[in-house]
């Protein structure tokens, strides 16, 4: 049989354009050659379309090429997408519609699930209407903020108390979030979250253990074994997140049958409220007093090198990295037929 033309495509405009050239190193590394051909396509920090030569080492050298629009004629002739980006024009449902646009199949949620799991306050209120535990949080609009910062403020504290999280809506990473224990912090924490959005969550601080679950299927997704971060630092911040040493990941995670199975069922059941396909890591924080499980975020692209939590999750579930990548590939062909089977 013919091989299928893979097109894995990384970099990117978000401020996690590095660790996506991380994550496609290793699928280009792994991706079953016997099966598939890979086509790289690399997308520069400004957005420009890298098809020529070797994009990966072009992204790498970090060469002022200024790439060209989006080429979407390759993009058509291509057999699968896999799309390795992480973050805002990769992850929230952009670039899957520009792949609908081209009728070609790809890896991982379409372009509504996309979009509700980069948005932390859209992805809330869809949790909260699935009846999923989530911490308690407002939303603050950086206008209001700007117009009313004393009011924002003490609404805040009435309502939450400290310390609370305080996160920019649509971005990853840990990037522009912290935690405030003060007023003094809670405004520091509110000024550097509008700087990378005009719409910012507060959450209450819950004092916890962190678990993660990777979830695999269309129609009916499996959850795996369960894993455990321990940061080093205060909280799962950018440095703990990608600098060797800074945290442990615990895989499977040292907990009760009882406490994995809850982290399983809710894993699959955020997968579903958000219309998710293809894979999805879902993350959770279980209150170190009350043992309470709670719901905190699902990432429709995981960290996706082969250290990375969501293939040592299956990796520990008797799934290697290169038939990970070979049922991705699957799942993204069964989704376009099954939607191809629509009227209209
Ligand atoms: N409400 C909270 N209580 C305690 N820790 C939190 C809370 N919210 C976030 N954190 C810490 O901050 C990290 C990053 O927050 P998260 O919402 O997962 O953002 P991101 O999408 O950038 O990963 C978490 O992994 C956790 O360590
Ligand atoms: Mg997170």
């Amino acid at each position: 049989m013919a091989k299928l033309k893979v097109g894995i495509v990384f970099g990117g405009r978000s401020g996690e354009h590095e660790v996506s050239l991380m994550s496609a190193a290793s699928v280009i590394k792994f991706i079953p050659r016997e099966k598939y051909d890979p086509v790289l396509i690399g997308i520069t920090k400004t957005g420009g379309w890298l098809t020529e030569g070797n994009p990966w080492e072009t992204l790498r050298k970090e060469t002022a090429e200024p790439g060209g629009p989006p080429p979407t004629a390759l993009l058509a002739g291509l057999d699968v997408i896999f799309p390795v980006l992480h973050g805002p024009y990769g992850e929230d449902g952009t670039i899957q519609g520009l792949f609908e646009m081209c009728g070609v199949p790809y890896v991982g949620a379409g372009v509504l699930a996309s979009s509700v799991g980069m948005d932390k306050v859209i992805m809330k209120q869809v949790f909260e209407a699935s009846k999923l535990p989530i911490a308690r949080y407002l939303v603050v609009w950086r206008h209001a903020w700007r117009r009313e910062p004393a009011k924002t403020g003490d609404l805040i504290e009435e309502r939450l108390g400290l310390p609370v999280f305080v996160k920019p809506a649509n971005l990853g990473s840990s990037v522009g979030i912290s935690k405030a224990r003060t007023r003094k912090e809670l405004t520091a924490a509110l000024q550097l979250a509008t700087q990378y959005d005009r719409k910012v969550v507060v959450e209450e601080y819950i004092p916890c253990r962190e678990f993660e679950c990777a979830v695999l299927g269309n129609d009916d997704p499996a959850a795996s074994v369960i894993g455990e971060i321990v940061p080093h630092n205060e909280f799962y911040d950018y440095e703990a997140k990608y600098t060797d040493g800074v945290s442990d990941l615990i895989v499977p995670a040292a907990v009760p049958a009882s406490v994995q199975s809850r982290v399983q069922e809710l894993a699959v059941a955020a997968y579903k409220a958000i219309d998710c396909a293809g894979m999805a890591r879902v993350d959770f924080f279980m209150h170190r007093e009350s043992g309470q499980v709670i719901v905190n975020e699902i990432n429709t692209i995981p960290g996706f090198t082969n250290l990375s939590m969501y293939p040592r999750l299956w990796e520990a579930s008797g799934l290697s990295y290169p038939d990970l990548i070979d049922r991705l590939i699957t799942l993204a062909q069964e989704r376009f037929k099954e939607r191809a089977r629509n009227l209209v």
